[in-house]
């Protein structure tokens, strides 16, 4: 392992794009994936560790897999996006039987354990709803100085994805967000507005797909499916890879433009529950508590994300 490479925890919910997330801190050589904690979110916990498992398999990883917390902090009701992500919340692939196995220790145990072990140099990734982070934070509160920073996808400066102005991972647990985005932690928000960039269009598929090897064709196996939903429910001709862009930036920061501001989560709301509400131009004359990206360049994105397909066999 490079010694320079980046260490982090990937707290996902794959989900297609949170798949290409791990595809991309696999093996990249910028990248030290130290764990995957897995929370529900696009689908119901059984089904987005089955998932991760699988992933894992596939790719011959050798990296540990955590079940994570199943349910909301507060809210009632789970909230999945089989419309965007299928039945299995994975569709399109088809993987050979699973013969490894999560770990027994739960996944919000083995982020308080590895921060407190830590040097202060792990940052954490979450591309999911932010149950177990929040949860963390709540059971070891003197794990948040050791966060070297979170580099998260969700939220929205403008348009929301699951209500006019929530996005899905903030909307699912809003609580659990405003506890992160409130705990003083170092924060990156990729947000709809720079995902929405991040557009996969066939053209793209199909240059991943030349690459030619397990991790390409699985890209393109879940492409396939992942372009459909979203060309059906968005009517974009590309499906945006949201998860990605935070293994890119943490590979090459400069393919994001980040503009910093305070964010608020709002939980109190019948209407705008989950939105986040941030302060672009600082009307508020509040300290930020997030770099919030705006811009993303996509050529040098998809320059990454072949690299990372590259490194498999
Ligand atoms: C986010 O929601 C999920 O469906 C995706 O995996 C992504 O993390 C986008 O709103
Ligand atoms: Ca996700």
């Amino acid at each position: 392992m490079n010694t320079k490479a980046r260490k982090i925890i990937l707290d996902c919910d794959p989900g297609h794009d949170d798949a290409v997330a791990i595809e991309l801190a696999g093996k990249h050589p910028a990248i030290d994936l130290l764990g995957i904690t897995v929370v529900s979110g696009n689908q119901t916990l059984d089904k987005t560790l089955n998932n991760a498992l699988h992933l894992v398999q596939h790719l011959g990883l050798d990296v540990p897999v955590y079940a994570g917390c199943g349910i909301p902090m507060i809210r009632q009701s789970q909230v999945i996006a089989d419309d965007i992500h299928g039945k299995s919340g994975l569709d399109g692939p088809v993987f050979s039987e699973l013969e490894i196995e999560a770990e027994k220790e739960h996944a919000v145990q083995f982020i308080v354990e590895t921060l407190r072990k830590s040097d202060g140099d792990i940052t954490l990734v979450p591309t999911g709803p932010l149950t177990n982070i929040a949860m963390a934070m709540r059971l070891a509160p003197d794990i948040v100085p050791k966060i070297k920073e979170i580099v998260l996808m969700g939220g929205a400066y403008q348009l929301g994805n699951t209500t006019p102005v929530a996005e899905f991972n903030i909307y699912v647990d809003a609580e659990a967000a405003h506890v992160v985005f409130e705990s003083g932690a170092p924060i990156v928000m990729m947000g709809l507005d720079l995902t929405r960039q991040a557009l996969c269009y066939p053209s793209i598929v199909e240059r991943m797909r030349k690459i030619d090897n397990k991790a390409s064709k699985l890209f393109s196996d879940m492409m396939g499916f992942f372009n459909e939903t979203q060309k059906r429910i968005f009517g974009w001709d590309g499906a945006p890879l949201h998860d990605p862009t935070c293994i890119a930036y943490l590979i090459n920061p400069d393919c994001v433009e980040t503009k910093d501001m305070r964010v608020k989560v709002e939980i109190r709301s019948e209407n705008c529950y989950g939105q986040t509400i941030c302060d672009f131009y600082n009307v508020n004359k509040e300290e930020p508590n997030a770099k919030v990206g705006v811009k993303l360049n996509t050529e040098l994105f998809w320059d990454i994300l072949e690299e990372g397909l590259r490194q498999y066999d």
